[in-house]
């Protein structure tokens, strides 16, 4: 799910010699997205999917299914805070995310293996108390909207870095399932990627932030969407079968500055 730039950049590194199922909310993302994997030797279906809709992904799972044995989920779908509303952000990252974790969880093939971008905007979050982790970790997909501490966030960026920091959860709880299937499932956040959703950001009311944490994080730079496919490539091979569950961070240290370092100026703002 989500054929953007991170998204593509995993399934090429993944998908050689399978059927690649391309689901995203655009069509013109998912086009040219087909276009440029169909160009490389890819195969591919797309479909539009709108990851807040339960009943696009149930679709999602049934056209994966009809294609042969699920070897690999990737969702790289998403809205950032620039560009959706709480509610939005709340329905797309953080209960369409779930739903779509748990549903493949049912019919992932054995060997198989997921990964879920999130953010480092997750980490940014205080430590929440256990019963409100436990909450986003477990509570039915179903019900997740309706927890009261989510229902009183007001700002976009709050609604993303819960989001953020559910997604990660999420796949703890759901590594155990998924190990059920012989299957594995880790969550990658990560920092600062070019990318149009990135350049939203770089555009938006963000922008002056986003310019200043560049400068003051310990890579000096933003990352491509090939670095965080590496890393997916890595925890979906033979070599990262012993990892599940885990959250990865690939942010050129940009948490550990923010929390430690130069940029703990953030957190007046963040
Ligand atoms: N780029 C960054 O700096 C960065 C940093 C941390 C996390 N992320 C996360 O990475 C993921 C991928 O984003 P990207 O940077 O590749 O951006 P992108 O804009 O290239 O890709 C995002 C894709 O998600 C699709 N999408 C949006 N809403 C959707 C919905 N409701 N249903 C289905 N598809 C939907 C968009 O159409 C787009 O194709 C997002 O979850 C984002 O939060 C990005």
């Amino acid at each position: 799910m989500g054929a953007g730039s991170i998204g593509l950049a995993i399934i090429r590194r993944v998908a050689a010699g399978k059927h690649i199922v391309l689901a995203d909310y655009s069509m013109e993302n998912a086009l040219a997205s087909a276009k440029t994997l169909e160009n490389a030797g890819f195969e591919c279906t797309i479909t539009q999917c709108d990851l807040g809709t339960k009943e696009d992904t149930l679709r999602l799972v049934e056209i994966a299914t009809s294609k042969g044995k699920v070897k690999h989920v990737v969702n790289a779908a998403g809205v950032s805070p620039s560009q959706a509303s709480v509610e939005r952000i709340l329905e797309v990252d953080l209960y369409g995310t779930s739903v779509l974790i748990e549903e493949f969880g049912k019919v992932i093939g054995e060997g198989g293996s997921g990964v879920i971008i999130s953010s480092q905007s997750g980490h940014r979050l205080p430590a929440l108390p256990q019963e409100q982790n436990d909450a986003l970790a477990m509570t039915p997909a179903d019900e997740l909207l309706s927890l009261p501490f989510l229902r009183e966030i007001n700002d976009t960026l709050k609604a993303y870095q819960y989001s953020k920091r559910c997604n990660v959860l999420r796949v703890m709880y759901e590594a155990t399932r998924w190990g059920r299937r012989g299957a594995t499932i880790n969550s990658i956040s990560p920092g600062i990627i070019i990318t149009p959703l990135a350049n939203d950001e770089l555009h938006g009311p963000r922008k002056e932030g986003y310019l200043r944490m560049i400068k003051g994080m310990p890579a000096h730079r933003a990352g491509t969407p090939d670095e965080v496919g590496d890393l997916a490539e890595f925890l979906m091979s033979s070599r990262g079968r012993f990892i599940s569950g885990a959250d990865l961070l690939i942010d050129g240290g940009c948490t550990a500055s923010y929390w430690y370092g130069d940029l703990q100026y953030l957190k007046a703002t963040h």
